[in-house]
């Protein structure tokens, strides 16, 4: 079974990580995302309009994704091949040649996918004027016991 592993924060969920989804399922058989945490979005300066446990759950809903883990921080990744057993770790355009990713390569085969043009979740709170969001809406229901 050929696993692959991409990261990412996923917020605004959009047709771009969407199409990035779909095409790293298309290289394996088990697609793995390392969403990053709160915690860790504000040590990268970001802060998410759905908190971790709604961008979790929307992932988790996608047919592409098997797995979602925490991203904790930026020093985990070549655990998370090694304990996950990673053939491929897939990111999107604007990681390409970052050491960040490609200091993976001894441990696992690295690709990078064209971005999708013209969407980003930036640009989506750009046009919905939320560049300083608020704390987004995370209003899940207490899951109940059938
Ligand atoms: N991605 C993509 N095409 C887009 C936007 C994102 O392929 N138009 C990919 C990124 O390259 C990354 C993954 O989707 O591999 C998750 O990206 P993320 O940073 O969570 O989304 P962005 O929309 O890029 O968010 P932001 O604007 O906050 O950077």
């Amino acid at each position: 079974m050929k696993r692959i592993l991409t990261y990412g924060t996923y917020d605004l969920l959009h047709y771009g990580h969407i199409r990035l989804l779909k095409r790293a399922k298309q290289m394996g058989d088990y697609l793995i995302v390392a969403l990053s945490t709160d915690d860790f979005n504000a040590i990268k300066n970001k802060k998410a309009y759905h908190n971790y446990e709604t961008r979790k759950q929307m992932l988790e809903a996608i047919r592409y994704v098997d797995l979602v883990i925490p991203e904790n921080t930026w020093d985990q990744k070549i655990d998370d091949v090694k304990t996950y057993q990673v053939d491929t770790v897939v990111m999107g355009s604007d990681w390409k040649d970052s050491e960040r990713f490609e200091c993976l390569r001894p441990y696992c085969e690295v690709v990078y996918l064209d971005r999708t043009e013209g969407v980003s979740t930036t640009q989506i709170k750009n046009d919905l004027k939320l560049q300083d969001p608020i704390n987004g809406i995370d209003q899940l229901p207490e899951e109940k016991e059938k």
